[in-house]
């Protein structure tokens, strides 16, 4: 029996503007889930898998205009403009309302609105949080049964706080309701693009969203909650809500240590989680793989935990060589979406590992017939096709991914893809050097992916652009607090790259397993090991402290070149930075700029003094020739 005073009037609210058929509060048992699954296979939504092949999984193809999370529909309703920052799109929260009550007024006509209990983290985490979904999607309820925990116990726990215990509000619906008789017809309902919107309201800690079904606009305890709304909490009551894997990495001598690594979309996030490491004796084991929530424990340690309860990872480029892990996660109990379909009901994807059946059985995503002949290249799985899969059926998950205290992390890592600049790692010197890195993190963008000049950086300071809930401006200066409160117990931080490229284009370091390789230098740096020398960028491995045994293709030249700083890159990089801190305006925490200079400085110095060692040898030479030409 729910006694929350503003839970129930907020329910009722909500059915009297959208008008359900029917209201359900959902339990989270696997009774429900069947049902709604079974629902969904009925009306021609949800393709069945092999049960040989794939227990328990199901196909779902969505439409082609709803396939990813749509940033330019995506706002930050905060009370002014300046709060919301130039990084976000802004409207009015009272204008947003009234244009979104439009919408919403009848829009579940014909339809059940489910009322869904969750918690991001563990149920009754200090660290966790309770939010209710209202949604008129049954495939919404699914995966949010998978990527957080749903029921009866989340409506216990809230009650336990008291009638006015508090929650985060999440309002959704697909935007298309059904007239008298309609069904769905196996078509994926949503609403066109322009009435699309994701809209956040900071000051209330709620969340609208009309219009699509898809990931990270519908599944609202992720981006919307766990980022965007999260990170303003986070703000304000001195905790970190992060775009962060969690892995924890063993010695062979049993030590243990948690890493957190924020990565643009796109650089492997899930992969590293997941890693097997090659050097023997080491070991990796996944506790999240996108987002972070920290806070300090009474050790004044920072601790985190994965919010999550499952993955909602990008299907084509996963397979054996890629991420084996994650592929033993997704043999059973799995929503895909938007990947191709074999003759034998199984799932393909580009990249998976295996060539797609050449017979032309294949299915796309779109519902087609394909064939890699006639193709003309347009791939048979999304891009961004996706599949949702139990965080504990990954083989590599931490016995204690689910302790409700968290983890204590020891570094945090971060990196976009660079093809050239930024080294293979390199330390910070302190915690606001750190904070420098990660509000400098970009990825270099090709000409062919944007309609930008190739080689720009598409800066995504902290991996966090598209998920903050305010402005980025502030979101540096509370990294920068967080630094003040418990200096000598924060994690260290690194840069990664492990996208370099040599001279001739070729990637330069192998990545994926062996990557390890820099866990374990990273690993014996928190230990105050690991051979390292300062240069203008921050502490880099010496030429032989990242282990190179049985590693092939990286010979002592390779390396070299992984961990040259190149004093002219890194001033243009320089002139780079400033002009994407220009963009925070006063806004922008002094402190970083500050480190900016001082890498200017440093650079500068160290150009001169390499141009005046260069003379030197010079001027020795030519002393010594003219010494041998007057014997
Ligand atoms: C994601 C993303 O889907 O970061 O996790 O885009
Ligand atoms: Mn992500």
């Amino acid at each position: 029996m729910v006694s929350n005073k503003k839970l129930l009037s907020w329910v009722n609210e909500i059915a009297a503007l959208c008008i359900p058929e029917h209201i359900e509060w959902c339990d989270g048992s696997q009774a429900e889930y069947d049902r709604l699954i079974k629902l969904m296979v009925d009306e021609g939504l949800a393709t069945p898998l092999n049960p040989q092949k794939r227990p328990n999984s199901y196909l779902f193809r969505s439409d082609p205009s709803d396939v990813a999370r749509i940033e330019n529909r995506t706002y930050i309703a905060s009370t002014t403009k300046e709060e919301a920052g130039p990084t976000n799109n802004w409207i009015d929260p009272t204008e947003l309302k009234r244009t979104m009550k439009n919408l919403y007024s009848g829009c579940m006509r014909g339809r059940t609105m489910y009322v869904i209990p969750f918690s991001m983290g563990p149920i009754g985490s200090p660290i966790a949080k309770i939010g209710i979904q209202i949604t008129d999607s049954p495939y919404v309820v699914t995966n949010m049964h998978i990527m957080t925990r749903v029921g009866t116990k989340v409506l216990e726990t809230l009650e336990t706080l008291g009638s006015e215990g508090e929650f985060i509000p999440c309002l959704h619906s697909v935007g298309k309701p059904l007239a008298a008789g309609e069904k769905d017809n196996g078509r994926w309902p949503c609403a066109p693009i322009e009435q699309k919107y994701i809209s956040h309201f900071p000051q209330d800690r709620a969340i609208w969203s009309y219009g699509s079904g898809y990931g990270g606009n519908a599944l609202l305890g992720k981006k919307c909650l766990a980022l965007r709304i999260a990170s303003v909490m986070a703000k304000e009551e001195g905790w970190l809500a992060e775009h962060m894997l969690i892995l924890k990495i063993t010695s062979p001598q049993g030590k243990n240590k948690y890493i957190a690594g924020a990565f643009p979309s796109a650089c492997g996030k899930t992969n590293l989680a997941m890693l097997i490491p090659t050097i023997p004796g080491w070991k990796v084991e996944t506790i999240g793989d996108d987002i972070a929530w920290m806070k300090f424990g009474k050790d004044g340690r920072l601790y985190a935990i994965n919010p999550e309860a499952g993955f909602f990872g990008v299907a084509p480029g996963t397979s054996e060589d890629s991420n084996k892990q994650a592929m033993r996660t997704i043999e059973k109990n799995t929503i895909f979406t938007n990947t191709a379909l074999t003759s034998d009901n199984d799932i393909w994807w580009e990249g998976i590992g295996y060539k797609a059946p050449g017979d032309g059985t294949l299915t796309d995503w779109t519902g087609k017939k394909w064939s890699a002949e006639s193709s003309n290249g347009v791939p048979a799985a999304h891009p961004n096709a996706r599949f949702t899969a139990p965080a504990k059926q990954c083989p590599a998950i931490a016995s204690e991914w689910e302790n409700p205290e968290g983890v204590p992390i020891s570094a945090f890592l971060f990196g976009g893809r660079r093809p050239s600049t930024v080294p293979l790692v390199h330390e910070a010197f302190d915690w606001n050097h750190g904070v420098f890195l990660g509000s400098i993190v970009g990825s270099e963008v090709t000409a062919a992916a944007l309609d930008v000049k190739a080689g720009t950086i598409r800066r995504d300071p902290f991996a966090m652009l598209p998920f903050c809930g305010y402005h980025m401006g502030d979101y540096f200066k509370h990294w920068l607090t967080i630094g003040k409160t418990q200096n000598s117990k924060l994690p260290k931080i690194f840069y990664v790259n492990w996208f370099r490229k040599t001279a001739e284009g070729k990637w330069a370091w192998p990545g994926y397993g062996e990557n390890c390789r820099v866990l374990k230098w990273i690993f014996e740096r928190c230990d105050g090991e690991g051979d390292a020398i300062k240069t203008a960028i921050g502490m880099l491995p010496t030429l032989n402290a990242i282990d190179r045994q049985n590693l092939e293709g990286v010979t002592e030249a390779v390396m070299q070149e992984l961990l040259t700083v190149d004093h002219n890159l890194w001033l243009k990089e320089v002139d780079s930075i400033k002009e994407h801190f220009a963009k925070f305006g006063e806004k922008l925490p002094g402190e970083l700029n500050e480190e900016l200079q001082k890498l200017q400085v440093r650079l500068n110095n160290e150009e001169l003094a390499s141009q005046q060692a260069t003379t030197t040898v010079q001027s020795k030479k030519a002393n010594n020739s003219a010494s041998t030409l007057f014997i």
